[in-house]
């Protein structure tokens, strides 16, 4: 069989939400009962993919640094905390209903003024007003307003108002960073575009604390580029990336710079990360309205100072959404009877890929091949992320393309004397006979430990 790589071509939205769904990646949530706007579940295959993204990111961030420690807060917090990071009052969206149909749209997303883009009703569009984008609740029994909190809707500001906790206790000193993924809330007016705009996702942050050393640009500069190199080893298409230097009039309110990571998405360019020189702007804040020191206390220079903050913060379900797409591929295979087919292809990077090697028994109803090829699969699994299967092997696999497994194994009558398996590459298609008493060193080479 060849290939025609050239022919590899981009994925609609209709396509990714289809095979999503086909192969168990993501789900509506509650879908049983219609489903709830900006909610999705992980599937199977989503679930093991996410965890990889996530696993990836705490590798690189947090494992493979002396610099960094690792944090993980309540999502709940006291509401003070928004009071002083300037959520309760200034976390907004400018939103219109319309009266016609009652739908409602954020200002900045809608086409023109005049005109309900849901119903078609000229003149029938509010006047803007101020929504507040955090998600409410009570705690304890009484629902009044001194039990009101909030699900928070950034999991950064954890970090600081604990900065001092961690400090000291992991006994670390300036420049370092404190690394946290979690649950993040947010009342979106409009979700969607799958799992791109949701009500709840999960952030990966990292808060560098820096010096007043005059190398705060410089560091700021060095981590946009090690986000840079952390997409391009985990196999995202450079031409797909870019990194936008966000101007003065157009950055948050508490950033001195930011640059956003933005991915070609089927509709467009969208944000997948932002990184920003905070200055000294939260910790300033938090020490104003709770009156606590939350200054560093260096005890070399017996000085006391606030610390820069440096901050990269990931969407890690937008960060999963990439992999699926930018993975995707449909191709032109030509077989060996000389016949075209289409193949849709994941062509993940092998830490990404839920599965990472498939072993197959070429028939179903053989005990004696059955048992060799499941004995094969439960000894790989100590390394690598592995799956059983059995049946056609045409259909097994194109069910593996299409989920993404960068190697399947065969194991045919002829293993059971010659002690061989046949060894097939995803993206080359290319297929090889190896003793399977290498099987293990084989995969390693190629695509290195995994679990
Ligand atoms: N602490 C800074 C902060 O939260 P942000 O730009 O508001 O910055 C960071 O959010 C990242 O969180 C975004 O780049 C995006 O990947 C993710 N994110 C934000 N809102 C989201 C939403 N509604 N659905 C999915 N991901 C979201």
């Amino acid at each position: 069989m060849t290939t025609d790589p050239l022919n590899a071509s981009r994925p609609t939205l209709e396509e990714i939400t289809a095979l999503a769904k086909r192969r168990g990646f993501m789900f509506q949530s509650s879908e049983i009962y219609g489903g709830i706007g900006g909610f999705f579940d992980y599937g199977p295959l989503g679930a093991v993919l996410k965890r990889n993204v996530k696993e990836a990111w705490w590798r690189e961030m947090v494992t493979k640094r002396d610099d960094v420690v690792a944090f993980d807060a309540s999502i709940v917090m006291h509401p003070q905390v928004w009071k002083a990071s300037g959520h309760l009052d200034v976390f907004h969206d400018r939103m219109v209903d319309c009266r016609q149909c009652k739908h409602r749209f954020r200002v900045d997303h809608l086409p023109s003024r005049e005109k309900c883009p849901d119903c078609g009703t000229t003149g029938s569009l509010t006047e803007p007003r101020n929504f507040n984008l955090m998600l409410k609740t009570n705690i304890g029994p009484m629902e009044d307003s001194a039990s009101v909190a909030y699900l928070r809707p950034e999991t950064a500001q954890g970090i600081f108002v604990n900065f001092k906790n961690i400090y000291q206790t992991a006994r670390k000193r300036p420049p370092f960073g404190i690394a946290q993924m979690g649950k993040s809330f947010r009342n979106e007016i409009t979700p969607g575009n799958f799992t791109f705009r949701m009500r709840e996702f999960e952030q990966a942050e990292l808060e560098y604390f820096v010096p007043h050393d005059g190398k705060d640009m410089e560091r700021f500069h060095e981590w946009v580029a090690l986000r840079k190199k952390w997409y391009s080893d985990y196999g995202i298409q450079a031409d797909r990336l870019r990194f936008y230097e966000l101007p003065a009039d157009e950055r948050p309110h508490y950033a001195v710079a930011c640059t956003d990571v933005e991915y070609c998405f089927p509709w467009g360019w969208g944000e997948l990360e932002s990184i920003a020189h905070r200055g000294t702007y939260d910790l300033d804040a938090h020490m104003k309205l709770s009156g606590k020191d939350l200054t560093y206390f260096d005890e070399a220079a017996k000085e006391k100072y606030t610390p820069i903050l440096i901050e990269s913060s990931s969407g890690l379900d937008r960060t999963t959404l990439v992999m699926l797409v930018d993975a995707y591929a449909k191709e032109r295979v030509l077989g060996t009877d000389g016949k075209e087919s289409e193949r849709v292809v994941l062509r993940f990077h092998p830490r990404i890929a839920p599965v990472s090697v498939a072993v197959f028994s070429l028939a179903r109803n053989k005990p004696e091949l059955v048992e060799r090829a499941r004995s094969i699969e439960r000894g790989l699994r100590e390394t690598f992320r592995t799956q059983y299967d059995e049946g056609n092997i045409g259909q097994l696999y194109r069910r593996q393309d299409e989920i993404g497994t960068p190697f399947c194994v065969t194991v045919d009558f002829d293993s059971l004397d010659d002690q061989c398996v046949t060894v097939r590459e995803r993206d080359s298609m290319r297929q090889e006979r190896i003793n399977a008493s290498q099987l293990e060193r084989y995969l390693a080479e190629r695509q290195g430990s995994i679990c």
